[in-house]
């Protein structure tokens, strides 16, 4: 049973339209360390809850790129979100000249085995970490992770719309912001579903 690992329901309802129902919910809230780019960040905790649940595991990291403040806030999204708020972040885009932003999604999996990396990227970076436990004659184990990306374009707008959550109500793509979409409609272009239906073919291949 493949554990999707979150605090947020929002995203847990959105993947379950890609994997099913049978996709459990992992309330687990692993390590964010500080870095530039989401990949990382997901494979580490990718890494964590893998330990912690013993079973496969997909951690989803996402966030929210602006391009008048250099792809800010990034990876930093969450902790944006909760300082200054949604509306704040809207309102400082909106006073810019360029309103174009992408929302960003990376889903990292871990099983325990190992995978080939094509067509999409693996995480190695456990290998570091197993060469020390090496030495000090602990675990020697690796832990594999593949990573699968999703993007989507749009711009900043005044909220409208109360589907979604986060950053949808802000967010316009073609013209209808996320929270004016239903989950169908928001997975069929968003970041999210682009990872997910990436994810759920090479899943069930996986599986089969
Ligand atoms: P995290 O991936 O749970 O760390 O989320 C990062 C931040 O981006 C949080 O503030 C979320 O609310 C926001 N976020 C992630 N995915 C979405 C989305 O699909 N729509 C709107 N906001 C999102």
């Amino acid at each position: 049973m493949l554990r999707y690992v979150t605090t947020n329901r929002g995203k847990v309802r959105e993947a379950r339209e890609y994997l099913g129902s049978g996709v459990q919910q992992l309330d687990f809230d692993y390590t964010e360390i500080q870095a530039p780019e989401l990949g990382p960040i997901a494979a580490r905790g990718a890494r964590e809850a893998y330990r912690y649940a013993d079973a496969p595991v997909l951690v989803d990291d996402a966030g929210l790129f602006l391009s008048a403040f250099d792809g800010f806030p990034g990876p930093y999204s969450s902790y944006v979100e909760d300082k200054l708020g949604v509306d704040r972040v809207a309102d400082l885009t909106l006073a810019e000249e360029n309103r174009r932003a992408s929302f960003r999604c990376v889903l990292a999996y871990c099983d325990g085995e190992g995978f080939d990396a094509s067509p999409d990227p693996v995480d190695r970076a456990d290998r570091a970490v197993a060469a020390a436990e090496d030495d000090a004659g602990e675990e020697t184990d690796a832990l594999p992770v593949k990573l699968f990306e999703g993007v989507v374009r749009g711009r900043i707008v005044d909220p409208r719309g109360d589907g979604g959550f986060g950053y949808d109500p802000v967010f316009e793509h073609d013209g209808t912001t996320f929270a004016e979409m239903t989950a169908a409609e928001k997975n069929a272009v968003s970041h999210r579903g682009r990872a997910l239906a990436k994810f759920g073919e090479w899943y069930r291949e996986r599986t089969q």
